[in-house]
């Protein structure tokens, strides 16, 4: 599939930049924004916080049907959750119409400036990201196509994500 007909899906850690990121790439290319987060609470509505509160997999199975539904909409920019590469079935079919681009943003950057109150599987305590990083590095690696390192300003992040899909 030429890239141009395909959707950008934007994978990484809590507050590794997915959403900013993702919205002025969908701007600049012109085409639909999603973030898989807000996608769900407006169709539950309720926060995430308040999904977590059934447990982690009444949100999972949400995040599931969410990221199935956003992505019939080719072309569009999808920002998912940290914890999309938990179930190997969101990647295959993100992956059969999308590109997945690993945002990987260094986690001493996280850490000064992540928002934990919106974040319920931090469990409020930074330290926390450690062990997720830990357990979620090597299939970010793995089910990307592109890795791109978030140590630079959002305006030369998007401009590298287009030259990477042109
Ligand atoms: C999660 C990350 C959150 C959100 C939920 C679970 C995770 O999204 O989907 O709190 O498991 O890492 P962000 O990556 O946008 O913070």
């Amino acid at each position: 599939m030429d890239s141009y007909f395909k959707n950008i899906v934007l994978i990484g850690m809590p507050g590794s930049g997915k959403t900013t990121i993702g919205r002025q790439l969908a701007d600049k290319l012109c085409i639909d924004f999603y973030d898989s987060d807000k996608y769900i609470e407006e169709a539950e509505g309720m926060s995430v916080q308040q999904i977590f509160q059934n447990g982690e997999d009444a949100f999972r199975y949400l995040e599931h049907e969410a990221v199935k539904k956003i992505n019939e909409n080719i072309p569009c920019v999808i920002a998912t959750g940290g914890g999309i590469v938990k179930n190997i079935e969101n990647i295959r079919f993100l992956k059969s119409n999308g590109i997945i681009i690993f945002i990987n943003r260094p986690l001493e950057d996280i850490i000064s400036d992540i928002d934990i109150g919106t974040r319920p599987l931090l469990k409020d305590n930074k330290e926390n990201l450690y062990k997720i990083y830990e357990e979620r590095i090597q299939l970010y690696k793995k089910y990307c196509d592109y890795e791109i390192i978030n140590n630079k300003s959002i305006d030369k992040i998007v401009k590298d994500i287009i030259s990477i899909i042109k």
